[in-house]
């Protein structure tokens, strides 16, 4: 039997903060970190590298998913011993982990691997962890829970400023474009779809630095932060 440690569990769209947010507060409060779009990420190269397309069928996705090793450590992700970590990052891996995530066979392969990452050798491991589904599907049962968000216009800002950081530039248009079109697919697929969990509690940073966000996180945790766990 998988035996939890303490989960806080973040989710939220693309931008809103929650890669710096969960890695400060993992900091913060001495747990492991988990980025499970990392994982989604390299689903998405392994599935290219294999020759699978999004028309591709289920039987077939999940046929190349056999045998597949992803691995998260240290903040580096690992796929079949590689450090993928950097190839993730592109435009297009990004474009196929939103579209192949949508799929059943990527949803039920990376499931388990997700919880088993709160126990490693039968122990347990205190975690934060962040993602699309972590409050509503994969940790319904976490210590904490977190829904982050921004306006898309901040969220479009601080893509643009992240690829500027890694050397890629594109228009305020483009990040505007692509962030919208992320929101519409990861929330409006079938299976565990974005949204707010009932219990998770709401924070906007779209007017907050990372340190003021951490701030009001960490008082949620100590409990003496503002209730306002349903207000979206
Ligand atoms: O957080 P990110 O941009 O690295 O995630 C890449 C994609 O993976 C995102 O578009 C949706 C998907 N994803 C998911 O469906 N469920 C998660 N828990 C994490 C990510």
């Amino acid at each position: 039997m998988i035996r939890l440690g303490k989960v806080v569990a973040i989710d939220g769209p693309s931008g809103a903060g929650k890669s710096t947010l969960a890695k400060s507060l993992a900091a913060a409060l001495g747990f492991e970190y988990l980025d499970t779009g990392a994982l989604y990420r390299a689903a998405a190269l392994a599935l290219r590298a294999r020759g699978v397309t999004p028309e591709d069928d289920d039987g077939r996705i999940a046929s190349a998913l056999n045998g597949v090793s992803i691995d998260f450590r240290e903040g580096r992700v690992y796929l079949d011993g590689r450090d993928v970590s950097e190839e993730i990052r592109t435009k297009e891996a990004g474009h196929y982990s939103s579209v192949f995530s949508a799929r059943k066979p990527v949803r039920d392969f990376l499931l388990p691997l997700q919880r088993e990452f709160s126990s490693a050798n039968g122990k347990n491991r205190n975690l934060v962890v962040e993602g699309r589904d972590m409050t509503t599907v994969v940790f319904p049962g976490a210590w904490k829970k977190f829904y982050l968000d921004a306006s898309l216009r901040e969220r479009a800002r601080r893509r643009y400023e992240q690829m500027a950081a890694m050397g890629k530039h594109i228009s305020m248009e483009d990040a505007m474009e692509d962030v919208a079109l992320r929101d519409s697919r990861d929330s409006s697929r079938e299976i565990a779809p974005l949204k707010k969990g009932e219990d998770a509690f709401y924070l906007d940073t779209t007017d907050l630095s990372a340190s003021q966000v951490l701030r009001k996180m960490v008082e949620v945790i100590k409990g003496c932060g503002p209730e306002k766990k349903n207000e979206k």
